[in-house]
């Protein structure tokens, strides 16, 4: 066991996740406009499940994708951060950066605000040399994140194996950042 890492940014706070984060993020993960990008929408018990797995990663690794709440008034709006796929995909091995925060919390620069948080946690304490991010290719907000990131994007896309043959969100972008990249651009 290592110790939780847990972080401030100018307006939001990303913490270990508690109980009491378990029922809005169910709202958010049974909302038709959060998960518009998912094959499905979570039920209570699944979406407990992956509260659950979050928190369990954290309290085993210190790092993870944590529960992001608002400093000023502690509401919890979702999580972002790091995470090491459980499933092979065509980079793999590989530590990727996400996020997924409730409807009414978007076009705040709430996403791109922690995921900073997150990669600086990532390159500058945890030594990373590369983090990598993907999305469908229609998921355009998501990418607007990774753009805002600096992140690059890889010439070709590539088929997730988590999501069935034929659906339209299948075909995934990926983008990716090395440290030195990103040390080059918090310097300039
Ligand atoms: C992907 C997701 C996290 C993006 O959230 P977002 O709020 O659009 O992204 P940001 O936090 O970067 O916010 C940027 C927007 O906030 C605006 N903004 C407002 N105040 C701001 C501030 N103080 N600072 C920065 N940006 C600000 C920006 O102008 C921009 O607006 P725009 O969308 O009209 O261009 C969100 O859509 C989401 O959770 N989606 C569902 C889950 C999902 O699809 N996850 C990805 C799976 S791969």
């Amino acid at each position: 066991m290592h110790t939780i890492i847990e972080f401030d940014t100018d307006r939001l706070r990303l913490r270990q996740w508690c109980m009491a984060d378990r029922e809005p993020f169910a709202l958010l993960n049974a909302n038709r406009k959060d998960m518009e990008y998912f094959p499905s929408l979570l039920d209570r018990a699944a979406s407990d499940a992956l509260s659950d797995y979050c928190q369990s990663l954290i309290q085993e690794k210190g790092w993870g994708f944590w529960a992001v709440e608002i400093r000023e008034n502690q509401e919890f709006i979702g999580f972002v951060g790091l995470n090491s796929p459980s499933y092979t995909l065509p980079f793999s091995p590989c530590i990727e950066i996400g996020w997924r925060l409730a409807y009414q919390h978007w076009g705040k620069g709430y996403a791109t605000e922690a995921a900073k948080g997150a990669l600086q946690v990532g390159f500058e304490k945890l030594d990373l040399p590369d983090i990598v991010s993907f999305t469908a290719v229609m998921n355009h907000r998501s990418r607007a994140v990774m753009e805002r990131l600096k992140m690059r994007k890889d010439a070709s896309t590539f088929e997730h194996p988590k999501v069935p043959v034929g659906n339209k969100l299948r075909e995934h972008y990926l983008y990716r950042l090395s440290q030195e990249q990103w040390l080059t651009h918090t310097k300039a």
